[in-house]
């Protein structure tokens, strides 16, 4: 989890420790991911497996890399990493675009180049490794409330099948998510798109847990 420490990338790596995977919490700083990592230990079970790293030693250990941090810190964290990834690893971008990267809105995106954040990391990525985007839309302060299901579909982009039928068996790991095979990654800017919808929502409804069903679509969760 690169930028592990933080809210989104806590709570889903909170759930997958609580499921049995093992975790690694990625940070800028050794001393805050060990911390984040004891304090999901605590609260997943003392059996479950979570250690902390800076985000390049997180990165180079993992199967799935998964980013989560703000659009304003994108371009940096990927560049601090790219040199530890692995031909073939799997990086999912769960960043969007949100206006705050410029001191705006959480209800407004900023234009990006490459059309979403997931098309920005797929050009500053190696080109072996394989891009998926996902969980954009999963509200951070559901996946750190163990006593509830997450009530929301995760919409997985991407150009690698492979890649996203691992990401897409992540997902649905965590109780209460059904996950979608969405299509390639330029499908991406939709997505995220409706994160900032999202937020606006929550704050007009006055909850922080506004979430994302897709209706008359048969999957297996
Ligand atoms: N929060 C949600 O409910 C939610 C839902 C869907 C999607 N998202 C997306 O997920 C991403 C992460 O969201 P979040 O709420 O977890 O963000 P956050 O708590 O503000 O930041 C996550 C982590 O990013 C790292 N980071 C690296 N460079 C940074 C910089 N320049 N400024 C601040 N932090 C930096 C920090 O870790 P270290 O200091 O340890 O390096 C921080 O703990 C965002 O792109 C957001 O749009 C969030």
């Amino acid at each position: 989890m690169i930028g592990g420490t933080g809210d989104e990338g806590y709570g889903l790596a909170l759930r997958w420790a609580k499921q049995g995977y093992e975790v690694v919490i990625g940070s800028r700083d050794a001393e805050k991911a060990r911390s984040a990592a004891n304090k999901i230990r605590d609260a997943a079970g003392r059996n479950s497996r979570v250690t902390g790293l800076v985000n390049p030693e997180a990165a180079s250990k993992a199967d799935v890399v998964v980013i989560t941090v703000p659009f304003a810190a994108l371009i940096d964290t990927i560049k601090s990493i790219r040199g530890s990834l692995r031909p073939g690893q799997i990086v999912v971008n769960v960043t969007v675009p949100l206006e705050t990267a410029v001191g705006g809105s959480a209800t407004r995106t900023v234009e990006v180049w490459d059309g979403s954040a997931g098309g920005l990391a797929s050009r500053l990525l190696p080109k072996e490794v394989r891009l998926v985007s996902a969980f954009n839309n999963v509200s951070a302060e559901m996946l750190n409330d163990l006593s509830r299901e997450v009530d929301c579909d995760v919409l997985v982009c991407g150009g690698d099948a492979e890649a996203k039928k691992t990401v897409i068996d992540l997902a649905r790991a965590i109780p209460g998510v059904r996950a979608l095979d969405a299509g390639p990654l330029e499908n991406s800017r939709i997505v995220e798109q409706l994160t900032a919808l999202l937020v606006s929502l929550n704050i007009r409804y006055g909850v922080k847990t506004a979430g994302l069903r897709i209706t008359g679509v048969q999957s297996k969760n």
